[in-house]
């Protein structure tokens, strides 16, 4: 989808969600950790007012001196002081730091028991962290996950100082998706600085065409329950029929409330790509983020797996294609959307305003920027049985890099980007110690994560049935057991890294 049409999941991730997404530019579904669940009263007590840090905007020319400033927050109600008290830092990822991590989800719960100080640092370039004046390409030469890291550097060095730190402190680094991939980055880069990282969700292989997203959705549906999948491969297909001729355009128009008539776009195969990739997203948002414990599970998304599953195998709606419609419907109208944007050149108008005030800003310029020069992550339609069509190629995908940010963003530039991050950080032969891989079986990102230990000083941990970050977000009752032993042996694992 993109950022426009997939604008459903999008505000899903940005407000009510902030783990970390990995963005979709729009669309691709991202990561991201969203905000913990608040506590049954509702209420959030602000205790950790932002605080700014003078960075550097560019670390690697030590001739270029500029600096700007960047936000964190502090929790330092469970810190003693005493000499052995470790230091807890959540990092920042693509989307806005959240004062909510700061009291609520599980690092916290480890903070409490082991006495930590706790510190979040915001990302570069996303929530309030701005860096330079706007957003224009020029100025994105300096968003890399290098810098982020650098970043993350001398904020721990400064503190180390402000809080005057015994030179053997331990600081442990925690992260959900993306910034799940920085934590363990972080050990293997600065392991001077960095003593421990707790990396939930992490994608460690960078992948221009991520076709295994979409299998894992697929099985993620299938295990559910017999006939979704097929349902959904056969609702596609009457699309695909509708769509070609004009009596069944008009009827698509309507059956999936489109905002533009489809009949002006059947041959603008972006637009067509488009529309594909949203009802695509409409699973995808779901599934990776299928019962976490994020904030306001209210009845307003708390759509699940087992929603979206018992509609389509719902004979009673009718045919396969209303049973995708329904599920439209419930999607737009739960994020009060009035009718479904799949058009292009709208959501690439969008994503080239370089202002930080445009919605884009919000992070799905950023992320769109990182994707384009260093990740990929594509959630293409590449994977057979393609039950939501083979319309979204990769293609589809480097044509946005190019239209967004200039003809130098093709396939050529993005394939040497994403052998340039393997390179630097190894992919699955990143060689650390005193670092937790954490995966759940439903997340499409565990596709590209470590999640069979391979050396000892580095062990996996692969959740059967969870999903996206879930080990990150407040504990409930609900939790499989699975997950409850998982954050135990997190627990155990940081206590044991503590004593080396
Ligand atoms: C199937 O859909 C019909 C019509 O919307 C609804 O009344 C019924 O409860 C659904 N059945 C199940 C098992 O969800
Ligand atoms: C960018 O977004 C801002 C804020 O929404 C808007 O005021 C401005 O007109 C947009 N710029 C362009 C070039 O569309
Ligand atoms: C990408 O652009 C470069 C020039 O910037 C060009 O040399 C290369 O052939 C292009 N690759 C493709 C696949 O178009």
């Amino acid at each position: 989808m993109n950022f426009f049409t997939f604008i459903p999941i999008f505000l899903f991730v940005i407000d009510d969600a902030e783990c970390w997404k990995i963005f979709h530019r729009g669309r691709s579904v991202g990561g991201n950790l969203g905000l913990p669940r608040r506590n049954k009263n509702g209420l959030f007590k602000d205790i950790s007012p932002e605080k700014w840090f003078l960075q550097n905007l560019d670390h690697f020319n030590p001739g270029n001196n500029q600096k700007w400033k960047q936000r964190y927050f502090v929790n330092n109600q469970f810190y003693n002081g005493s000499v052995n008290a470790p230091i807890f830092l959540m990092i920042g990822g693509e989307g806005e730091a959240s004062a909510e991590w700061m009291t609520q989800g599980t690092w916290i719960d480890y903070a409490r028991s082991f006495g930590a100080l706790c510190f979040q640092l915001e990302h570069r370039y996303y929530g309030k962290s701005h860096p330079t004046e706007d957003l224009s390409t020029k100025n994105l030469q300096y968003l890399t996950s290098q810098q982020a890291l650098a970043d993350l550097a001398y904020f721990i060095q400064a503190m180390n100082i402000e809080y005057k730190l015994n030179k053997d402190v331990k600081w442990i680094v925690f992260g959900g998706s993306y910034p799940g991939s920085l934590a363990a980055w972080m050990r293997m880069k600065y392991p001077h600085l960095v003593h421990g990282a707790m990396s939930a969700s992490g994608p460690l292989l960078a992948e221009v065409d991520f076709k295994e997203y979409f299998k894992v959705v697929d099985e993620a549906l299938e295990t559910h329950s017999e006939g979704c999948v097929s349902a959904v491969k056969q609702g596609t297909n009457q699309i695909e029929i509708l769509l070609r001729h004009m009596i069944g355009q008009r009827n698509i128009n309507k059956l999936f409330q489109l905002c533009d008539p489809i009949e002006q776009s059947v041959s603008n195969t972006n637009d067509i790509a488009n529309f594909f990739e949203t009802l695509s997203g409409n699973f995808a948002g779901i599934v990776q983020y299928n019962k976490d414990n994020r904030i306001g599970k209210s009845s307003k998304n708390s759509i699940t797996l087992d929603t979206l599953c018992d509609i389509m195998v719902n004979d009673s709606i009718g045919p396969q294609i209303e049973r995708l419609a329904t599920i439209n419907h419930l999607l737009l109208d739960t994020y009060d959307q009035k009718c479904l944007d799949y058009k292009y050149s709208k959501m690439i108008d969008e994503m080239r305003n370089i202002s930080w005030e445009a919605e884009s800003s919000e992070g799905g310029r950023q992320w769109t920027y990182q994707t384009c020069t260093e990740f990929g992550f594509f959630q293409t339609s590449t994977y057979s049985p393609q039950i939501f069509g083979d319309k979204f190629p990769v293609d589809f995908f480097i044509q946005q890099c190019v239209d967004i940010f200039g003809s130098k963003y093709n396939a050529t530039f993005l394939n040497d980007a994403v052998d340039r991050t393997n390179l630097i950080y190894g992919a699955f032969d990143i060689d650390v110690t005193n670092v937790v891989f954490v995966h759940g079986s439903i997340d499409p990102w565990h596709a590209l994560g470590i999640i069979k230990t391979r050396s000892q000083g580095a062990p996996a941990i692969y959740i059967k049935g969870t999903a996206h970050c879930a080990n990150m977000y407040p504990k409930s009752d609900q939790d499989l057991p699975q997950l409850t032993n998982a954050r135990q042996q997190i627990a155990e694992l940081i206590d044991s890294w503590l004593r080396l």
